[in-house]
């Protein structure tokens, strides 16, 4: 399974995926108010904006996840409901922090909303630290919603460190996410390239 750019075919599936997702983990945890502001529509309209810089896995127009990186931050990190516990958040993780490296981010930082158990454990099994709790804003049509959250960080390792790690990471993780993606897809649709090589990071500061 490769990690890839999203397409334009990707949109409108990448947007009911996150929003299903934000629902599964969020529902319960967060103020109505926002709950109110989160719909399907705002969901596709973010997705419109970010499309250029999420990447993303599994075939075009099927995708099983995304993760989207905003300056230091990973912003978002999403695993459809069928794929999830199945390695591909780890190839997300991966990839993501991989990029992160890339642009010279050592130290990376996301928001978790308070309460999300899996998604917490989710980081805290990948290395990431939880440091506090925070206030951030976060988007929503027409403006901004303060949301407190659980700030997580983590020191990402040396380029050289982290290439040889990832590489051994993902062949793991692949053998777990391919198996459980070829159940659900269709030989036509599985994607192309089925080696994965690491790019070489650009040396940070
Ligand atoms: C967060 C997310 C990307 C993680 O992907 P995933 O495939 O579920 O991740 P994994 O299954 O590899 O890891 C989840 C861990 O949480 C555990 N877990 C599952 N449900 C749990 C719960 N209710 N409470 C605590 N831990 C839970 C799993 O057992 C697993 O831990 P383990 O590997 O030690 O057994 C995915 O669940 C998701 O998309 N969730 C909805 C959106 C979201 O919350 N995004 C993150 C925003 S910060």
């Amino acid at each position: 399974m490769s990690m890839r750019p999203a397409h334009a075919a990707d949109l409108a599936p990448l947007a009911r995926l996150w929003w299903q997702g934000w629902r599964d983990a969020h529902l319960p945890l967060v103020p109505k108010a926002l709950v109110a502001r989160r719909t399907l529509d705002s969901f596709i309209d973010r997705m419109a904006i970010a499309l250029p810089r999420v990447r993303t896995l599994g075939p075009v127009g099927a995708p099983l996840g995304f993760h989207l990186i905003k300056g230091d931050e990973l912003n978002q990190v999403y695993v459809d409901e069928e794929s999830r516990g199945a390695g591909v958040a780890t190839l997300l993780m991966i990839d993501a922090e991989d990029r992160l490296l890339e642009a010279g981010v050592t130290t990376p930082w996301l928001a978790c909303a308070i309460g999300n158990a899996r998604a917490a454990r989710f980081c805290q099994k990948s290395g990431w630290t939880r440091v506090r709790p925070q206030t951030v804003p976060t988007e929503i049509p027409g403006g901004w919603y303060p949301l407190k959250i659980w700030r997580y960080e983590k020191a990402l390792a040396q380029p050289s460190a982290w290439t040889a790690r990832g590489a051994s990471e993902l062949s793991e993780s692949r053998s777990f996410a391919q198996s459980a993606t070829e159940a659900n897809e269709r030989p036509e649709d599985r994607p192309r390239a089925t080696t994965w090589t690491p790019v070489p990071p650009t040396l940070p500061n």
